[in-house]
């Protein structure tokens, strides 16, 4: 077998443990050498339970003194991303990070020429786009199946489900934001994935925060980060609104981490000229019209059961030199100065221009 990659995780808490940890189990070409939290227990426990022959550390500077590492995977809260990322490729590592990108634009351009400057590939989650659904539909759309887009809606709306309620996720200066950056990421890179990555030219918002005072039940979706009594909630809870593109297509947008709906929804729908598609939870089905017949049929695929193994798998193949990346750091950029406008439009109540 060829060179195995030797990798650092970095963080070991909710997303670590319920898909990377998993993924690297699966993924024979890496092996998971070194881990690190700041709560050392954390990084204890993954090397005792799981990687037994890693180094433990506390401290990510000192992981990325291991010159014997090849990358590093960035699983720690979102203001971390970029930090570590660029200390990561200036150490000479290649870089797999979670999203989101970053916490403002500044700080993924940041990123993009750290990569760029000390010739690593850096590349962030995007773990719905390795859905075979999502495949199919992007390939169908690069067939021109669907004619151009030119509307469509995206959300992620969920009824109780806010991650570590008082911790840094619902702290702005430590996650950039609420639902918006934490689920918009997905769903809005999906439809602009599957739109052919139109540039955005102006977005317009609204934000509610409603819920961080009430008691509010989890659901399992919520699992991630720690809750901490009595702590901070100074993000959303709701965001809504609308992003215009170069090409004249609308995007309309709703995140939530509590809503009083009757059941969550997880989506992405396109209107398209010659057909228009759903993509829900992970499944899809495509509307067209042939011989004067309304059609609609599902879109076929294997149910994936862990995404970000494929993602993690093409990031390695991306460092084989086997496969062009499917995600570059500019639809990063440009998902950041989508994620920032709707919150300056929320702020000022006036459409943002990018
Ligand atoms: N792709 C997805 O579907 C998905 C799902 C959940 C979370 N995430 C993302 O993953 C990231 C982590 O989220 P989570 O839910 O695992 O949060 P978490 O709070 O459960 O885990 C984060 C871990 O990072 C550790 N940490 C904090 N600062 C650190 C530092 N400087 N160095 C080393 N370790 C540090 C914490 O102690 C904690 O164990 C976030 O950016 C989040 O947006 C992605």
């Amino acid at each position: 077998m060829d060179k195995k990659f030797r990798v650092g995780l970095i963080g070991c808490g909710g997303i670590a443990k319920a898909a990377h940890i998993p993924s690297y189990l699966l993924e024979k070409r890496a092996e998971v050498v070194a881990v690190c939290d700041i709560i050392q227990e954390r990084a204890e426990g993954v090397k005792k339970t799981v990687f037994h022959n890693a180094s433990v550390y506390t401290d990510y500077k000192d992981l990325l003194k291991d010159e014997s590492i090849d990358y590093v995977d960035i699983c720690v809260p979102n203001y971390m991303h970029s930090v570590i990322a660029v200390d990561a490729l200036n150490a000479g590592k290649h870089v797999l990070c979670e999203k989101p990108d970053a916490v403002s634009v500044e700080k993924a351009l940041e990123m993009k020429e750290a990569a760029e400057r000390n010739g690593k590939t850096l590349m962030v989650i995007r773990n719905n786009r390795f859905i075979d659904t999502s495949k199919r539909i992007k390939e169908m759309a690069e067939e021109g199946f669907f004619g151009e887009f030119y509307a469509g809606r995206c959300g992620w709306i969920r009824r109780r489900g806010i991650p570590g309620k008082g911790g840094w996720f619902t702290t702005k200066a430590q996650s950039g934001g609420g639902p918006l950056i934490d689920l918009g990421v997905h769903m809005i890179d999906l439809a602009v994935w599957f739109m052919g990555n139109p540039k955005p030219v102006a977005v317009t918002g609204n934000t509610f925060c409603k819920f961080a005072d009430a008691e509010v039940m989890n659901s399992p979706e919520s699992k991630f980060g720690d809750t901490v009594e009595n702590g901070t909630f100074d993000v959303e809870d709701l965001a809504m609104g609308a992003i215009r593109f170069d090409n004249g297509a609308v995007l309309q947008i709703e995140f939530s981490w509590a809503s009083n709906i009757k059941k969550e929804t997880r989506f992405v729908e396109l209107r398209g000229e010659r057909a228009g598609l759903s993509w829900n939870g992970g499944n899809a089905e495509v509307y067209y019209e042939e011989k004067g017949k309304q059609k609609n049929k599902k879109v076929g695929g294997n149910p994936v059961k862990l995404p970000h193994k494929v993602n993690i798998s093409h990031f390695i193949d991306v460092l084989e030199g086997k496969a062009e990346p499917v995600f570059v750091p500019d639809q990063g950029i440009d998902m950041i100065k989508i994620l920032t406008a709707i919150y300056e439009s929320a702020e000022t109540g006036k459409e943002v221009r990018l």
